[in-house]
């Protein structure tokens, strides 16, 4: 189960190949999004509960858009993120699921 979604219904377990908004999306939940996935809006922050080290190294645009929106340590944008290491369970969340 590498990628959890933590939702108040309940959890989903999603895929590991693509972005995590696109996971996410595939699995029928939604992900909030002004740009459609560019890294331009931070909208589709999502909270990563556990297993972050499984994920992608966020890249100059992630970091300067985390920085400019004063995200939090444990959130990524979902539309730059990747799971790297399939074997490894990571947990997400976001404040609307
Ligand atoms: S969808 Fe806009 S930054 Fe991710």
């Amino acid at each position: 189960m590498p990628l959890l979604a933590r939702t108040r219904g309940r959890d989903r377990a999603l895929g590991t190949h693509g972005t995590l908004m696109a996971l996410c999306q595939a699995a029928g939940l939604p992900i909030a999004s002004a740009c459609s996935g560019r890294g331009a809006c931070a909208r589709c922050l999502v909270t990563v509960i556990s297993g972050a080290a499984a994920l992608s190294r966020p890249g100059i645009r992630e970091r300067r858009l985390l920085a400019r929106v004063g995200a939090g340590s444990d959130q990524r944008l979902s539309c730059q993120c990747r799971i790297v290491d399939p074997s490894a369970d990571v947990d997400i969340t976001t404040g609307y699921w």
